[in-house]
């Protein structure tokens, strides 16, 4: 059997696949659903894994129908072992952690986890930790992990069958897309998805349609925007259907009651009005719409409701079905029956790795002030032995600059130190704190890190009698990780400390300048990271 790029890799979430590598996915799948079609059994088999030791195992921590039956049927196709862990009655329940259970599953011989929880980020971490086992036991192959949806973070493979549906509605065109996204933007994963999956396309647009409480949140915004897309947004149908710019692509979610809150719940009338579509809305619709469902839709409150079902606005149905396609092509390039013919970029292992250097040691020697302190001073005394650092939160406010200042302080674990704090406005009117410590600090190359990550765009002094000895400056480091008191602030997190599964938190740089969590992808800004919860 052939070992292609696709061979063993996992899908957490949509970009753990290059965009070339998903257009390269969707023609398979086009092919596949012709061969089907035409019953051309030859093609077929060349699709199949056929491998008697090849096996799925489902884990469905969370409801499903299609997404567990399509795999379900997915891996009949390729004629491959299908397990389920009964989840109701596991050991999870015992309070086993999901890495304990999942490594002694893959022990079993399988090759490809489906998993759906409420539990963001769980997936990815499974595939980190499932390395370090598969090496320890000397299993013969690391398993792969897919992730069948994780709370309200991210379901690649819905998005997939999503994009897929909408390419065959475009004549597997990839170079534009306007879609309106309408209903529970808030809660829902498969929309959540669509910001980094419609990258696919050329050109995006979007139109977002949500009242405030079901919105999108601000950080898949962003990331739309920063993927370039046109994003507007609305708070209902009809306020949609008033501007004259209406996309022919509509794709709606159901309100996820069971993930919201009381506060929310006692409006759901009228908010899922908003987001319902009703027939005098018809004749306002551009020929040629669609309309697109992840599913299920309620049967009492639909937001497409069933009048609708044999008009052809109807592509929620062929969605559906294209699932099951979507899935077996995803098996056979994951077990490696299909794939060899790929030849565009790949993926790369880590997206975080950089060597890019964040702490910058100023060189004195150029300078002409020969390294005098003249403007640090402990109190009334100039400040012989010790550290300053300067610079700190240019252009926040004074109580964001003080609070900012206490949180530096804790970090670096300097509390305890003499000196002090202090506020100064420079002359273009802007403020910034400076911390001075007298004293002999010896900071280590672990504290610098630390420094740089609670304060970066800094300067740190470190002044040995009377003169500064070394001067660094600090930038966002690309990746902040290895300290015990980081802390994803989702507490639906698999690296949040309320879910026990002791996972270090990581957190990834972003192009503007946020920290996403590395497992919830969860944006946070530099000082919202630091767990002073106690
Ligand atoms: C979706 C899900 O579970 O995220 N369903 C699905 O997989 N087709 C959407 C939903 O539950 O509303």
């Amino acid at each position: 059997m052939s070992r292609n790029v696709f061979y063993g890799r996992s899908l957490t979430v949509i970009e753990d696949f290059s965009i070339d590598e998903r257009r390269y996915f969707f023609k398979k799948v086009r092919q596949l659903k012709d061969a089907i079609l035409a019953g051309d059994e030859k093609t077929l088999d060349s699709f199949r894994i056929n491998d008697p030791d090849f096996g799925i195992y489902e884990v469905f921590l969370e409801d499903s129908t299609r997404t567990k039956e399509s795999f379900r049927n997915a891996a009949k196709f390729h004629h491959a072992k299908v397990s389920e862990l009964m989840c109701s009655s596991s050991s999870i329940n015992k309070g086993e952690s999901y890495a304990d259970t999942f490594n002694m599953l893959s022990g079993y011989s399988n090759t490809i986890f489906i998993v759906r929880s409420k539990v963001e980020g769980l997936c990815r971490y499974l595939d980190e930790q499932s390395r370090d086992y598969t090496n320890r036991n000397s299993l013969p192959v690391k398993p792969a992990f897919i992730n069948a949806g994780d709370g309200k973070h991210e379901h690649p493979t819905q998005e997939l069958l999503d994009e897929f549906t909408f390419l065959e509605d475009n004549g597997m065109d990839f170079s534009n897309l306007h879609v309106a996204l309408v209903g529970d933007l808030y809660h829902g994963r498969t929309v959540h998805s669509k910001a980094d999956g419609l990258k696919v396309f050329d050109h995006v647009r979007v139109d977002l349609i949500a009242p405030a409480e079901l919105a999108m949140p601000d950080s898949y915004v962003e990331k739309m925007k920063e993927n370039g897309f046109e994003v507007r947004s609305f708070s209902s149908i009809e306020e949609y259907l008033k501007n004259p710019d209406i996309a022919t692509k509509w794709y709606f979610t159901r309100p996820q009651l069971e993930r919201m809150g009381e506060r929310i719940l006692q409006k759901q009338a009228e908010l899922r009005s908003s987001i319902t579509f009703r027939k005098e809305f018809m004749p306002l619709l551009k020929e040629g719409t669609k309309f697109y469902h992840p599913l299920p839709r309620h049967k009492e409150h639909p937001t497409i409701p069933t009048f609708l079902d044999n008009t052809p606005l109807n592509a929620w149905e062929r969605q559906a079905i294209n699932g099951m396609y979507c899935r077996i092509v995803l098996l056979g390039l994951i077990a490696g029956s299909i794939g060899e013919d790929y030849d565009g970029p790949v993926k790369p292992e880590d997206r975080s790795i950089t060597d890019e250097e964040y702490i910058v040691s100023v060189d004195l020697s150029a300078r002409k002030d020969t390294g005098k302190v003249k403007n640090y001073s402990e109190g009334v005394h100039p400040i012989d032995n010790g550290i300053v650092i300067d610079h700190i939160c240019k252009g926040d406010s004074p109580s964001e600059i003080r609070a900012h200042m206490r949180l530096i302080s804790s970090v670096l674990g300097i509390d305890e130190g003499r000196g002090g704090e202090w506020i100064s406005r420079g002359s273009d009117g802007k403020y910034k704190g400076i911390i001075f410590r007298p004293g002999d600090y010896e900071l280590t190359r672990k504290d610098l890190k630390r420094l740089a990550a609670v304060a970066p765009h800094c300067t740190l002094n470190i002044i040995r009698n009377g003169k500064v000895e070394a001067k660094f400056r600090t930038h966002m480091p690309p990746r902040i990780y290895n300290f015990d008191d980081l802390c994803c602030t989702n507490d639906a997190c698999v690296s949040h400390p309320g879910q026990g599964e002791n996972v270090s938190a990581m957190f990834i740089r972003t192009p503007d300048g946020h920290y996403a969590c590395a497992y919830c992808g969860r944006f946070h800004s530099y000082k919202e990271i630091w767990n002073r919860r106690g």
